[in-house]
Formats: structure tokens, C-alpha cells, sequence
């Protein structure tokens, strides 16, 4: 054991109930209660998450932990202080924020996601890596999705702390995010070891279409099965759950494409298939992603849909295909 991590573990453990306790218990806390209940939040998931408020303070934490004679500038290595700009001393790091908490896979918070109360950069305001968080060994919510995903064998990957709370809400308690960042090798190595199967729930906005095409070939290339939640207008899994509810978010989910069919609604997104031009240049992006398909089945499948899509014959798109495998081996 590591005595200076057990104690930041301390640090952690008790800093996440003061926070949360602020919530409930002061004037500022119900601030930031108003806001979350106008996104959606209930009590319930402000319980199951842990969620708490860091008020408008330089000091409310610089005292808690001081009294508590936990060492200031351990504190402050360990991300929960910041130090003084000008002078000694330390300072609060996160002031006027819900307070998300980050868990380790054992349940154990080890680190913190501040979020500002309504507009304002940065959004989100996150501990730094420290002795206890390695942002891309983890996971969020992973403690809590754990015994959901072992057995499902399947993963719902979201990219935030919104989304993951929204699709736990919707019933999907095999829910976890990677906060933003892009996915990592050790990250999908956890997944491999729990799952067969994700399914990328990222936003639909232009740059979570693009982080799903990022982690496609990722994910796919250590063996799990992928598919992909489409959140339709640019909304995110959050955003579309508060609007739509219940019923439309599982079907959504349910119907989840494969990472097939997810790289040919992507690569249309760029052409005007009315277009002589147009329908060519995306023929000639789908094909080579249908041609890489091993089973002839499912290579059938897509030509056919493609062939009503452009209004193109099967046989054409067939043999083009089969042109094209030729000279991929
Ligand atoms: P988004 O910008 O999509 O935010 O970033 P969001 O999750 O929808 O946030 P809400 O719904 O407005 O509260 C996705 C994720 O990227 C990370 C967070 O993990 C966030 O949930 N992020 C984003 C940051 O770490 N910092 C930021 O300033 C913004
Ligand atoms: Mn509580
Ligand atoms: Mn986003
Ligand atoms: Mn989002
Ligand atoms: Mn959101």
C-alpha cells in the first residue's frame, strides 16, 4: 500500500460528499439543484451519480482539508487545490460547478468533472492526471455499468457524463463514456476483456459522426462487434432522450447499424446523389467498403440496398465490386 495514495483516495472520498452535501443542504446547492432539474435530472440520479456542487469559494476545500490536516500541497499535486498565482497558499480549484465524480472501475473517486452552470468556457473543468487518475485508463461510470455489461457481453459508449446519465435513466445500465477524449488502447482492452459487443452512442453532430468513423476500425480491429446509435438533427444521446423520450430513445438504440452501414450513411452525408457526378463519387467510396466484406452474403445485402438507393442495377454494382476484390488481393 501506498500511503500517499490512500490518503488522496481519503481526500477524494470525502471531498465528493462535501460537494454533494452542498448541494442538498445550502442556498448556492439549490442554484445548481434548478439547473440540473432543468436539464432533467432527478433526485434519483443525482443520488446514483454522486453528483455534487462546488460553491463560489476560494476556500470552502483549502478549509475542509485543512482541518481535516491533510497536507495542502499533497492536495494540490493531487488536483483537488490549486496553488496561489502571486503568492504562497493554495486556492480552491473548482468554484461554481455541479460537481460530477469520477469512480475507478472499483467504485473509489479518484477524480472530478466540474461543470459550469449554464454558458461559460470551460464547460467542463477536470481534474488533472494524478497518482489516482489515468484519464485514458478510464472509463466514466464503468464501476456502476460493470455487472450490466458482463452480462450483456455489450458496451454502450457514449462520449459524456449527460449521456451516460440520460441512458442509464432510459434503462441501459451497461452505459459508460470516454469524457471527451478520443478512445484509447487501454480503454478498449478493458472493453475486450468485459464485452463482445459496443454500441457507439456518440453525439450526432459533425464531430461525434466523425470520432465514430475514428473508433470504428479501433474497436473492430480488437475483435468486438460494433454498431452505432444515430441520434438524429446533430443532437446528443442526452439532448435526444430530454426531447424525444423514452419510446423513440430505444428505438434508436435498437436500431443501432452496423459499422457498415454507418460508413455509407457517412460518406452520402458528402454527395448530391441527384447528380450524375455525385452518384458516381459515392459509388465509387461505397464500393470498396462493401468489397472489403468477407461474407458474400452480406456483400449481396449492401449492393442490393445501394442498387434501389441509386437506382442502379445489381449486376453492375456486383461486378464492379467483384473487380474491385480482385485487385485487393
Ligand atoms: P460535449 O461538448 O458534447 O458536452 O462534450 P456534453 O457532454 O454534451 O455536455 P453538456 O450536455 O452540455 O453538459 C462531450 C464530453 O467532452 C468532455 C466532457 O466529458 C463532455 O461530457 N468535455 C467537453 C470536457 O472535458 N471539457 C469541456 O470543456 C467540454
Ligand atoms: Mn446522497
Ligand atoms: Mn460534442
Ligand atoms: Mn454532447
Ligand atoms: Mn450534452
Amino acid at each position: 500500500r501506498n500511503p500517499e495514495k490512500e490518503l488522496l483516495y481519503d481526500a477524494y472520498e470525502l471531498s465528493a460528499k462535501l460537494y454533494h452535501f452542498l448541494l442538498k443542504n445550502t442556498q448556492h446547492g439549490q442554484d445548481a439543484v434548478s439547473y440540473l432539474r432543468s436539464r432533467g435530472f432527478n433526485d434519483k440520479i443525482i443520488e446514483q451519480f454522486g453528483i455534487g456542487f462546488a460553491p463560489d469559494r476560494w476556500d470552502t476545500m483549502v478549509q475542509f482539508l485543512g482541518k481535516r490536516e491533510f497536507d495542502l500541497k499533497e492536495m494540490e499535486k493531487g488536483g483537488l487545490l490549486s496553488a496561489r498565482q502571486e503568492r504562497d497558499g493554495y486556492v480552491d480549484k473548482f468554484r461554481n460547478r455541479i460537481m460530477f465524480p469520477i469512480h475507478d472501475r472499483n467504485g473509489r473517486v479518484i477524480a472530478f468533472a466540474g461543470r459550469i452552470l449554464g454558458e461559460g468556457q470551460p464547460k467542463y473543468l477536470n481534474s488533472p492526471e494524478s497518482l489516482l487518475f489515468n484519464k485514458s485508463r478510464t472509463l466514466y461510470n464503468l464501476h456502476q455499468a460493470k455487472a450490466s455489461i458482463r452480462k450483456l457481453r455489450q458496451i454502450v459508449l457514449c462520449e459524456g457524463y449527460g449521456d451516460v446519465i440520460a441512458t442509464w435513466e432510459a434503462g441501459y445500465q451497461n452505459v459508460v463514456a470516454t469524457m471527451g477524449t478520443s478512445l484509447t488502447e487501454q480503454q478498449i482492452a478493458i472493453m475486450k476483456s468485459m464485452a463482445e459487443e459496443v454500441i457507439v452512442s456518440y453525439d450526432g453532430d459533425k464531430a461525434g459522426l466523425q470520432a465514430a468513423m475514428k473508433v470504428l476500425p479501433m474497436l473492430e480491429g480488437a475483435g468486438l462487434r460494433v454498431r452505432i446509435a444515430l441520434m438524429g438533427d446533430g443532437m446528443d444521446p442526452d439532448e435526444y432522450y430530454r426531447k424525444y423520450g423514452l419510446e423513440r430513445y430505444h428505438h434508436v438504440m435498437n436500431s443501432a447499424v452496423s459499422s457498415t452501414k454507418f460508413k455509407l450513411i457517412y460518406l452520402k452525408k458528402n454527395h448530391i446523389l441527384l447528380e450524375e457526378h455525385g452518384k458516381i463519387a459515392y459509388t465509387k467510396e461505397a464500393l470498396p467498403i462493401i468489397a472489403e466484406l468477407s461474407s458474400s452474403t452480406e456483400r449481396e445485402v449492401y449492393l442490393r440496398e445501394l442498387s434501389t438507393e441509386l437506382h442502379l442495377s445489381y449486376e453492375s454494382l456486383k461486378q464492379d465490386c467483384n473487380l474491385l476484390r480482385q485487385s485487393m488481393q
